[in-house]
């Protein structure tokens, strides 16, 4: 036995009736953790059963279900290998890999329309730019970012988002991953090694902490956000949080449990990272604000291109508070130099001109239109359904009744028939909130933003058919 499978000796000992889940849970773990690389080939249920001590039935369940999650794939004859970590790890690269032929609707979450990428008026701002940039600006940047897009970012938050945004605390960076790695570094040089991550969340957050060197702690949530008593008791005093639309469950953080957390954070001389990756789309509730504009101080902020222009830009920003501010902007210029120039004043451009508020306007008619239509699909074919989390964002939470369920036999069945869907739990870390639903129902995250409403329709059909 390799150390890898001594991975799955501690769920092996699990009480028989948490056996089965307890292996899965290790197993996704593992490859999601790069711990059991892509390509690694698994021995063969008998075998690994056998090195266990479990029933062979359980590892044959487990490798079942994890290869209809994606974490795995068997081959044509016998054999089954870890799939592409990538893919299984993160969502949005999962998402941009060519569809497999046999997959008919693909509601894994994490991608927007990327047919909706305003080409045109991209083009002419390129151009624009390019003429007018003056030989200067192809030097090295400022590592903070270009001055004229900190000023345009600065009011495009405040107005939007009600940040607190001083351009002078902006730094632009390629993404929220950047953003979260950034920090992790800065933070992991002033002490830090242990990190709250909301629980079920996204696994980006702590695959990015950990390649800091800081471990993260999962932290449930209730209904109005993180858990307190938790977070209390975690002994942690950083913590990553999607307050606008929590990834997956789509809630958003209560007012109350926003001044909470933030009350937190000063008690234990903390900081929040507010993860607002898809903050820009609201559909039918008033507006929420950013935490960061209630205590700019406690709180790092983050959001980019991804969710509303694309996920290939790269293009993105991290407004830090004072105390952090030289640190994570020395770290940005070891890192790379700061970020293209050209990008930034061609985006700069973008936002002045309001063609950035007029993209957003473009995707939030759009993705409205398809949620609406993948709530009333889910409730034609799925009588009884409740749909939540879809007052913003980009995906919905589906609970089925319970004669749905089981829920690992349902995913399995519509994956088989072409349906690409993800249930809550794939996206909690110890089965807390995100464990599998309470009498048999079936909880799936339901991205739908990438997808037309007639392309939803077709999919729910689909979903109810072969489940
Ligand atoms: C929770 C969460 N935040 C942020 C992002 C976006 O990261 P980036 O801005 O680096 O593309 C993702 C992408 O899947 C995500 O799931």
């Amino acid at each position: 036995m390799t150390s890898a499978w001594e991975l799955l000796l501690p769920a092996a000992s699990a009480p028989a009736r948490a056996r089965g889940r307890a292996l899965r849970e290790a197993l996704r773990d593992a490859v999601r953790s790069g711990r059991l690389a892509a390509g690694t080939r698994l021995p063969s249920s008998r075998d690994l059963a056998a090195d266990l001590g479990v029933s062979r039935g359980l590892v044959t369940e487990a490798y079942e279900q994890l290869t209809a999650e994606g974490y795995l794939r068997s081959g044509r004859g016998a054999g089954t290998w870890v799939g592409d970590a990538v893919r299984a790890a993160r969502p949005r690269a999962r998402d941009l890999a060519p569809r497999s032929s046999g997959v008919h609707a693909d509601f894994v979450p994490g991608t927007p329309d990327l047919s909706l990428f305003p080409r045109s008026a991209w083009a002419a701002a390129q151009r624009s730019v390019l003429a007018d940039l003056p030989h200067e600006g192809l030097g090295y940047p400022d590592p903070r970012g270009l001055p004229r897009l900190r000023t345009a970012l600065a009011e495009l938050l405040a107005r939007r988002r009600g940040v607190v945004a001083d351009p002078e605390r902006i730094v632009v960076v390629s993404g929220v991953a950047q953003a979260t790695a950034l920090l992790a570094g800065v933070l992991h040089a002033r002490g830090t090694r242990t990190a709250g991550v909301e629980d079920p969340g996204s696994p980006q957050h702590s695959a990015l902490y950990a390649s800091a060197g800081i471990g993260t702690v999962p932290l449930p949530l209730d209904r109005e956000g993180l858990a307190l008593a938790p977070l209390h008791a975690s002994g942690v005093r950083v913590a990553v949080t999607t307050p606008a639309h929590q990834f997956p469950t789509g809630i958003a953080y209560s007012a109350r449990r926003r001044a909470e957390l933030l009350a937190w954070a000063r008690s234990v001389d903390g900081l929040v990272l507010e993860d607002d990756y898809d903050g820009d789309f609201r559909y039918d509730r008033a507006p929420v604000g950013a935490l960061q504009g209630l205590d700019p101080e406690r709180v790092a902020y983050t959001g980019s291109v991804s969710k509303s222009l694309a996920p290939g830009l790269r293009l993105g920003w991290l407004l830090v508070p004072d105390w952090l501010a030289d640190d994570v902007v020395e770290r940005k210029r070891t890192t790379d130099l700061g970020h293209p120039a050209l990008d930034q004043a061609l985006f700069a451009r973008f936002v002045e001109r309001g063609d950035y508020d007029r993209q957003l306007r473009v995707c939030q008619r759009a993705y409205r239109e398809r949620r609406d239509a993948l709530v009333s699909a889910l409730a034609g074919h799925f009588p009884g359904a409740r749909v939540t989390g879809i007052a913003a964002g980009l995906h919905a939470i589906a609970t089925l009744p319970e004669r749905y369920g089981p829920e690992e036999r349902f995913v399995t069945r519509v994956t088989q028939a072409g349906v690409a869907v993800r249930p809550l739990a794939a996206y909690g870390h110890e089965g807390t909130v995100a464990g599998p639903a309470a009498g048999g129902e079936v909880r799936l995250v339901l991205g739908y933003a990438h997808l037309t409403p007639g392309r939803i329709r077709a999919g729910v059909a689909r979903m109810a058919a072969a489940g």
